[in-house]
């Protein structure tokens, strides 16, 4: 088990990313490139009666204008969460049917991306309108049964009998990811082979799901995607536009490019959806949690069935002997909503750790003293042990980073000088702590040059130098010249990078090829003095390289997860482990500040705490909990989707209104780690982190903003309309 403490180190592509050096996807030049626009529908639900192409066509430098009936053949790639490899299992333009606001209805592909532009303005479709239901609220949205989730205990007579109950309605409403890296697809194919350059969590999924679409053998399409400029779920399957630009690229013997604006983006992938929580909770008259129920409904999309999942968190937080939840889905004429970062447990530490805090105030309990007594020790769902779980340590440390005990009790009880009200609040989250199965293959050169191939994305949250940390920790190689190999199914099979699951299942394996290596090595020397790096001594030897390969799943998961990875289908498992269940924790502290006369909402002070066992990349783990927390404050006070329910689509689709943090809004984030390792989930003691940095921030808000006036605010994004 890895012991010791990993050491800070600089991103490992920070110099070239600085210089613009490194190549993201939409970057890659190809000779003779043409450029692609995709035309949005202007209708929700419908179909397409008729095209006017005549205008489009006509624009010089138009190279096709390609419709529903240029893809006869195509297929659907299937809905990722059924057996398929795309978040849409309503492939765009392979009909004249419509299922909502914004999918592409043309492609168009022209010389340049200015003429494609101009052109694809020029589309004009005859549409048949249906009746639709964009929001939660319309008449035709139509709710599913409600499904029981888990239950233990009698959670109604407990809630009856408790000495202090209480009971309240959240709102979280429709997000939208917004990486900095939008969406593209470019690709090319030449001798019967297909390559494609796209940012993707997913790059076995694209490789497999446009072979399907396509009717391609998956050994004649190639996938590149060294670099993502941001996932966050939203790239974390085959898109609608790739087999789209792959059929386009093949139709006209051309490499074909398409960026998909931002403004399309918000109706073509797949989201965060609104969901509606009803918390009610119950305590003794010590003080111990007795009883909780969790009921939620949640936004989904006609044609496929994204599952909630809200109380894998909430049923698994607190030890309480009651629990009962149930999720309600509520289908809505929108595209697939799907995974956003921390998907489920975003909206719901939002609302039961809200709740949590009402809980301790009617109690007349300090909130972070409430939540020490009531943590659970075991996991409340299947008695199991957690594999570690160091949630009082970062309530504890959390405590003493933030100065907790100056706090003053009662609510409205702090306030600057101008009149600023002042309020501290406390949060805590979870995440379970996943693997993927992972392949390494690893070869160390005479010359010099050591190449890693691995199953493992870069979104940007680091994972090249967490790659990095572990195969030179113990490898006697030139650091310098290492070459690490991922998003790329041509080198070794790539499983779905997300569910905070990459270092976790690519740093054990990186350290069991070194330590392969090393074996080998040693064996070839059979004793023979070592003067000099492994390099050295192959050429000493006359060997022109060592190479090994390596593989390694989820405790407990059978090897035949790694035909799933073969075939570039999603395999991970956990947070339920044979014999334990696995989670990484959090503690947020918050501090706000409400003007007095515009009641503005300031963050100017947060210290998150995490328990993600051993953290291999101090910097960049440091820099995705600030992230996740930028995240947070984003979730509290900015970040809402605007959707018309009379037209359908989200109306602020763009930077400038779907308002995010900006510097300005952000103080300082104090993040500390617990960094012990976990002894039972892999050999690293790894778990996960780039989920539960978020989780609970906006609830650790709410709870401050409830300290500093008195007022409890229940619907996200919180503003300063709802203080006046
Ligand atoms: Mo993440 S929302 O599982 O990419």
């Amino acid at each position: 088990m890895k012991t010791a403490t990993y050491p800070d180190r600089a991103r490992v592509d920070a110099r070239d990313k600085v210089l613009g050096k490194t190549r993201f996807a939409a970057d890659v030049p190809l000779a003779r490139m043409a450029h692609a626009m995709t035309v949005p529908s202007r209708i929700v639900r419908g179909r397409i009666v008729s095209f006017d192409l005549t205008a489009a066509r006509a624009v010089k430098g138009v190279l096709a204008v390609l419709t529903w009936h240029d893809f006869e053949g195509v297929k659907s790639p299937g809905f990722l969460m059924r057996g398929g490899y795309a978040f849409q299992g309503h492939q765009p333009m392979l009909s004249d049917r419509l299922v909502h606001r914004g999918e592409p209805i043309a492609l168009v592909v022209a010389e340049s991306l200015a003429i494609a532009s101009d052109a694809a303005a020029r589309v004009r479709a005859e549409y048949e309108e249906m009746p639709f239901g964009a929001v939660m609220e319309a008449p035709l949205a139509q709710a599913l049964e409600a499904t029981p989730t888990h239950t233990r205990g009698d959670t109604r007579a407990a809630l009856a009998t408790a000495a202090f109950r209480v009971e309240g309605e959240y709102l979280s409403p429709l997000q939208c990811q917004n990486p900095m890296e939008l969406i593209s697809t470019t690709a090319a194919w030449q001798d019967g082979t297909l390559t494609l350059h796209e940012g993707t969590q997913n790059s076995g999924a694209l490789k497999f799901g446009v072979a399907a679409a396509l009717g391609l053998d998956p050994a004649r399409v190639e996938v590149k995607s060294p670099y993502l400029g941001g996932g966050f779920g939203q790239k974390n399957s085959l898109q609608g536009q790739t087999v789209l630009v792959a059929r386009a690229a093949m139709l006209l013997d051309r490499p074909v490019k398409l960026v998909m604006p931002r403004a399309q983006l918000f109706h073509t992938s797949s989201f965060r959806p609104a969901s509606r929580h009803r918390v009610r909770l119950g305590a003794d008259a010590e003080g111990r949690l007795v009883a909780a129920s969790h009921e939620a409904d949640m936004q989904n999309g006609r044609e496929d069935t994204f599952a909630a999942n809200f109380s894998e968190l909430t049923a698994r937080l607190y030890d309480t002997p009651n629990y009962e939840s149930s999720v309600r889905l509520v289908r809505t004429d929108v595209q697939t909503p799907g995974f956003m970062r921390a998907p489920f447990e975003q909206p719901a530490a939002f609302a039961f750790e809200s709740a949590m805090d009402e809980l301790a105030h009617a109690a007349g309990q300090d909130p972070l003293a409430f939540r020490l007594a009531n943590d659970a020790v075991r996991d409340p769902v299947t008695g199991h042990p957690f594999s570690s779980r160091f949630l009082k340590a970062c309530l504890e440390e959390g405590a003493r980073r933030f100065g907790w005990e100056r706090r003053g009790t009662a609510p409205a009880s702090m306030r600057a000088a101008d009149g600023t009200r002042i309020g501290w609040g406390v949060a805590v989250g979870a995440y379970k702590a996943a693997m993927s199965p992972s392949i390494a293959r690893l070869r160390v050169r005479a010359d010099g040059s050591t190449r890693l191939s691995v199953s493992g994305h870069e979104m940007g949250q680091g994972i090249r130098t967490a790659i990095f940390a572990a195969l030179t920790e113990g490898l006697a190689i030139d650091p310098d010249r290492v070459e690490i190999v991922i998003g790329d199914p041509g080198a070794v099979p790539q499983h779905l990078t997300a569910g905070s699951w990459g270092t976790a299942s690519t740093v054990p394996v990186v350290r069991q090829a070194a330590q392969a290596l090393q074996a080998r090595f040693d064996a070839l020397r059979d004793g023979r003095p070592v003067h000099g790096n492994l390099h050295q001594m192959l050429a000493r030897w006359r060997r022109p390289h060592i190479e090994v390969e390596v593989r390694l799943q989820a405790p407990g998961q059978p090897d035949a997860v790694f035909e799933r990875l073969q075939r570039g289908l999603p395999a991970a498992g956990g947070p339920d482990y044979p014999a334990f269940v696995s989670f990484s924790h959090v503690a947020h502290f918050v501090e706000v500040r409400i003007e007095p006369g515009t009641r503005r909402i300031r963050v100017p002070r947060v210290v998150s705490v995490v328990d993600c066992g051993r953290v291999v990349s101090p910097r960049t783990a440091a820099s995705q909990v600030r992230g996740g927390v930028v995240w947070g404050i984003g979730a509290a006070l900015r970040e809402a989707a605007e959707v018309d329910p009379r037209h359908g689509g989200v109306l602020n689709n763009d930077l400038a209104e779907y308002v995010l943090p900006v510097n300005a809004d952000i103080g300082e984030i104090d993040v500390g780690f617990i960094d012990r390792p976990d002894p039972l989930l892999n050999e690293a003691g790894v778990k996960g982190i780039g989920e539960v940095a978020m989780v609970g921030v906006a609830a650790a808000i709410a709870n401050a903003i409830f300290h500093a006036t008195g007022r409890r605010l229940r619907t996200l994004p919180m503003r300063a309309e709802d203080l006046l």
